[in-house]
């Protein structure tokens, strides 16, 4: 698929299990999802720019590289909240906005309600993230509001995608990629993902 990156690594790919069993709490659950983030950054921000720092090392001076632009984290409330302290492990001065998406239970129709971001995001390069891409109305809404405040460089992490909600997502917004650990079968007649996690903002909060 264009503009899809599965990230693939053993190591997530183990944690991904992990996570999917029914057995796991939610304390649990907490702790990978974060973990799964973590590992994720590193495949994501690949291609980023770097630009040159002189330093002086504890032995003579050199320039080294550092990232080029500031980065802004976009949880999509609630579930995405459960990736960012991952994130924010490997990318530290990174700036946070939110933004506060349901899904409306019968129509499965995206709701936004909450929305506060950075103002000068535009300028800097936006990971926004949600563990789930379902029918891809959550996601595409969120990358609408970010579209509507300037944002030029923008990447989407999940951890499941489906298809159907890939397709969607990129029928918006093409150029925008998409990362994730799996892409699985299909949704269910309820919307969910199949085999899936279950409800990510359930299992991650214990409601
Ligand atoms: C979940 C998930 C995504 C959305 C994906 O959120 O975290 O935001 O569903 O589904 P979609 O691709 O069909 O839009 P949910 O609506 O359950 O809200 P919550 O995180 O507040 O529980
Ligand atoms: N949202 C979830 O939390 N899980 C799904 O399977 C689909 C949407």
């Amino acid at each position: 698929m264009k503009n899809v990156h599965v990230i693939d690594h053993p190591v997530i790919q183990t944690k991904l299990t992990e996570l999917r069993d029914f057995a796991t709490d939610h304390r649990k659950f907490r702790a990978l999802l974060n973990e799964i983030a973590s590992l994720m950054v590193y495949e994501v921000t690949r291609d980023w720019p770097t630009r040159p720092r002189p330093i002086q090392t504890p032995l003579e001076r050199m320039t080294g590289e550092v990232l080029a632009n500031q980065v802004t984290l976009v949880p999509i409330l609630r579930a995405g909240l459960g990736m960012a302290d991952g994130v924010l492990r490997m990318l530290p001065d990174a700036r946070l906005g939110h933004l506060g998406v349901y899904r409306d239970e019968k129509t499965l129709e995206p709701v936004s309600y909450y929305q506060k971001l950075p103002p000068d995001i535009a300028a800097s390069e936006v990971l926004l993230i949600d563990p789930m891409l379902a029918t891809g109305g959550s996601g595409s809404a969120a990358v609408s509001c970010l579209k509507k405040a300037g944002v030029l460089h923008m990447k989407f992490i999940c951890l499941v995608a489906v298809p159907e909600g890939i397709q969607l997502f990129h029928s918006h917004h093409p150029e925008v990629p998409i990362y994730c650990a799996a892409i699985d079968r299909e949704l269910n007649e309820h919307g969910y993902i199949l085999p899936g996690i279950g409800d990510a903002g359930d299992r991650l909060f214990g409601t």
